[in-house]
């Protein structure tokens, strides 16, 4: 099993719609796909048309084996073939105590999923919009980590946050979070065949902040500023069932990444 999460320290960056569609694109190549919603606010369990039940473990109880659960106990399977969800509610705050007490709190989710990383090709992690103990342990639980970006003076001051964050946490340890699969720009604005001037700068703003604390460009191509996805959220569709191939083209990129990273010489074969 490989481990991406989604990092980006603000709230409307894309995390969760990145990750929503990433995670039906490999469900529906006939992957094994578990998504695990490491934030409070839940969109991606309200994304997944998931309902939590009183008394179903969720991430909390995962994170805490509270009462003897177990991680297979708080997966469960989404109306999707293939897609397997460990669903939270706003509950999952209270872990943070629990997670900065442990002093290893940072290694606790990575621990967890340990146990089921036989049953799913790959896992996906949505995380919270904050620096937190909750971001760390899934930043800790990662192969690899994607930094969705909103194309915006908000998002720029977001991805130094993201950015700082990550080079700190690679100071103390090279190998932490694994590696960044890239910096996803979101919203991208385009007028007819041309991209805004506003956005055009906001993205070469992007690139130097990559280069300047990565030494390299790693900007994928950009998720347009777009209806379409919303639609397709709310109706529980594809970018594909609604006959958006060139929407859905970053997605792809970033799935072909993915596969990659797990498995480098039969994509290359
Ligand atoms: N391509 C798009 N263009 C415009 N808005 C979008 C697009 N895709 C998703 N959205 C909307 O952007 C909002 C924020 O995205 P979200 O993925 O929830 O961000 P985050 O998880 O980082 O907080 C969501 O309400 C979603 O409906
Ligand atoms: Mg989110």
């Amino acid at each position: 099993m490989i481990t991406i999460s989604s990092i980006s320290l603000a709230g409307g960056q894309g995390k969760s719609t990145t990750t929503l569609f990433l995670a039906r694109l490999l469900a529906s190549s006939g992957a094994n796909v578990l998504v695990v919603d490491a934030d409070p606010q839940s969109s991606l369990t309200t994304f997944l048309g998931f309902q939590v039940e009183a008394d179903s473990p969720t991430l909390l109880e995962v994170l805490k084996k509270q009462e003897g659960v177990e991680t297979k106990d708080g997966i469960y399977p989404t109306k999707y073939e293939n897609l397997y969800l460990i669903p939270s509610d706003d509950a999952l705050d209270k872990v943070q105590d629990y997670l900065s007490s442990s002093g290893r709190g940072a290694l606790t989710l990575g621990r967890r999923l340990k146990t089921v990383s036989s049953l799913f090709d790959y896992c996906l992690i949505d995380s919270p919009p904050q620096r937190s103990q909750i971001t760390l342990t899934s930043i800790g639980a990662s192969n690899g980590m994607i930094i969705p970006v909103e194309v915006s003076v908000k998002g720029l001051k977001s991805l130094v946050r993201t950015l700082q964050l990550i080079n700190e946490l690679k100071d103390e340890d090279e190998e932490f979070g694994g590696s960044i699969v890239g910096i996803l720009p979101f919203r991208d604005r385009w007028v007819g065949l041309r991209r805004t001037k506003e956005s055009q700068n906001n993205i070469e703003a992007m690139q130097n902040l990559s280069i300047e604390f990565l030494n390299m460009d790693l900007l994928l191509p950009t998720i347009r500023e777009s209806e379409k996805y919303k639609q397709a959220m709310n109706q529980g569709l594809t970018l594909h069932d609604m006959g958006q191939q060139d929407l859905a083209y970053p997605i792809e990129i970033l799935a072909g990444k993915i596969k990659h990273l797990a498995n480098p010489a039969e994509v290359l074969a």
